[in-house]
């Protein structure tokens, strides 16, 4: 199955991503970053995949710069978006074109905490645990239904960066089988509910 990865920096989900592809059911067929000369641009490049460069300061509009994201991603026929660490909000005309088929993952356990700052904020909570959440893209920000969640137990002497690495890891580990999972069509969206293998989660 042609994905597409999007992204606007360092892009370790994106490597976790190319490596397990020979053993996956996706071939990522190109990455687009928003950013230029960003890490994860590297890395694509060194696997031999298509990247393009979308600078959203070049669009009047997010309708513009999601037109045009839209444009690419058709022209390549890709069927299914997985966003790995793309900062940019997404206009509902992008959202409802990719509905079922685009992926995001986020570093708490949603409905906790979207947006910025997770892990300061679930420290400063006082949590006892924390993780991340791989979920279906709608045009709600990080409020798709969910697919899978990954749980780390906040210990004492946690800090953001000690928070940030648990949790790369372990969406090093998850994120490529949930993609996996999507193109090979064991997982779907119905009516806004996850189906693993027709079966409601
Ligand atoms: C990840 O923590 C992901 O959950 C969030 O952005 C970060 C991307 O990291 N959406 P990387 O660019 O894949 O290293």
């Amino acid at each position: 199955t042609p994905i597409a990865v999007l992204i606007s920096g360092n892009g370790s989900n994106l490597q976790a991503l190319i490596d397990a592809q020979p053993h996956s059911h996706y071939d990522i067929q190109l990455v687009i970053s928003n950013r230029p000369n960003v890490k994860g641009l590297d890395r694509a490049k060194s696997a031999g995949i298509e990247t393009l460069v979308l600078d959203h300061k070049a669009y009047d509009s997010r309708e513009a710069f999601d037109l045009a994201m839209i444009d690419a991603l058709d022209a390549k026929q890709v069927q299914v978006v997985i966003l790995a660490g793309f900062m940019r909000i997404l206009t509902s005309a992008f959202t409802h074109h990719f509905l079922g088929r685009m992926l995001n993952i986020h570093p708490s356990l949603l409905p906790k905490y979207p947006g910025l700052d997770t892990h300061q904020r679930a420290l400063e909570a006082g949590d006892s645990e924390h993780g991340l959440s791989i979920h279906f893209v709608t045009a709600e920000l990080d409020g798709g239904p969910v697919i899978l969640q990954a749980k780390v137990t906040i210990e004492q002497n946690d800090s953001v960066e000690t928070l940030r690495q648990k949790i790369h890891t372990l969406e090093h580990q998850t994120y490529p089988l949930v993609a996996d999972w999507l193109a090979s069509g064991t997982l779907t969206l119905e009516d806004n509910k996850v189906r693993f293998k027709g079966e409601l989660l």
